[in-house]
């Protein structure tokens, strides 16, 4: 079986640095793939956690073990015109570890190195608060499978395009806390489905909550009874900007990209249900899907 990439499902560094590319005209490729192959070296060295994710088409440049059924990310908007906006680029170099100077230093040589070839479209400086919580004091991780089940999630199985590679979402969502706190306790409890001390899960999920939409099963989502289905990995941390703006960036990872584009769709409701409820206080600014490919298909496709 193909491996993952060291800094895929390893355990979170406590500050992460996200940077999405996309290639100029005229980018020389031979330049990109020396440039990560030094970055890879650079975070080997330096004890820094890498995730090197691919958008479809510059996958398909780089190349042919691409996973089935990968697809741009669409964009999504709710009947009642809430939109989650697509911003697909060719690239997001993923840094974690628990030195923010050497995710920085990192992330700047290799957009030194790539300057000309691709430009920065976005970045996203983020960080492990608390014991995992959300910045509503919500704890998110809880429903993730246990860790000797990550694999069989997250990763493309054995004997399929794509092996040992991991579907990826990245989203950066923007909270309006003001409106969160101002909601009651129960009613924040409801909106996750889950309770804010502990975790638990409630018995009972109204139809507007986040595992109302989020919590695959065989027949009706959220329905305890029964087992689950394309369940995902989440990476996801909190940021907050100079300017004010807080909110999640959403790092989820699964096997097939189709139960991933399942669960925007119902959270903006376009299955017919009604929306999640967490689109009343977060919507995100940024949402792209990528593919990690497998060290070795990397280590192949770099001329590593
Ligand atoms: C603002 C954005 C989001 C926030 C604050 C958020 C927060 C949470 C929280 C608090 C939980 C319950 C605890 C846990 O299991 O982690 C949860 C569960 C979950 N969320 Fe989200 N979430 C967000 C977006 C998303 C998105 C975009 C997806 C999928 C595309 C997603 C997928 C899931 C899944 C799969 C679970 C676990 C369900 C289960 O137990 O089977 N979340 N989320």
């Amino acid at each position: 079986m193909p491996t993952p990439q060291p800094g895929l499902l390893t355990a979170l560094g406590s500050h992460q640095w996200y940077v999405h590319l996309s290639r100029t005209d005229g980018a020389d490729l031979s330049v990109i793939k020396s440039a990560l192959n030094d970055l890879r070296a650079d975070c080997q060295a330096q004890g820094v956690n890498l995730a090197v994710l691919c958008g479809p088409s510059f996958l398909a440049a780089l190349t042919d073990d691409v996973p089935d059924d990968f697809l741009d990310y669409p964009g999504y908007e709710s009947p009642d015109g809430k939109v989650a906006k697509g911003t697909q680029e060719d690239l997001l170099v993923w840094v974690h570890s628990d030195r923010k100077d050497r995710n920085w230093a990192t992330q700047y040589s290799f957009r030194t190195a790539v300057a000309g070839h691709m430009a920065v479209a976005r970045e996203t400086i983020a960080w492990v608060y608390e014991n995992s919580l959300d910045l509503t004091g919500f704890i998110d991780g809880t429903g993730n499978p246990d860790p000797d089940r990550e694999v069989e999630c997250a990763l493309v199985p054995d004997g399929k395009p794509g092996a040992g590679g991991a579907f990826c979402i990245a989203q950066r969502w923007v909270h309006d806390l003001d409106y969160f706190f101002g909601l009651s306790l129960d009613d924040q409890q409801n909106l996750f489905g889950r309770t804010k001390a502990d975790s638990s899960r409630l018995d009972t999920q109204v139809p507007t909550s986040h595992l109302s939409h989020v919590e695959l099963r065989d027949g009706a989502t959220a329905d305890a009874s029964k087992p689950k289905r394309g369940e995902m990995v989440r990476r996801s941390t909190p940021y907050a900007m100079p300017d004010g703006t807080v909110g999640l960036y959403f790092m989820g990872f699964c096997r097939e990209q189709a139960p991933l584009r399942e669960r925007m769709e119902a959270i903006y409701g376009m299955n017919g249900k009604p929306r999640d409820a967490l689109t009343d206080y977060s919507t995100p600014a940024s949402g792209s899907f990528y593919f990690a490919p497998s060290k070795e298909t990397l280590d192949a496709s770099l001329g590593a």
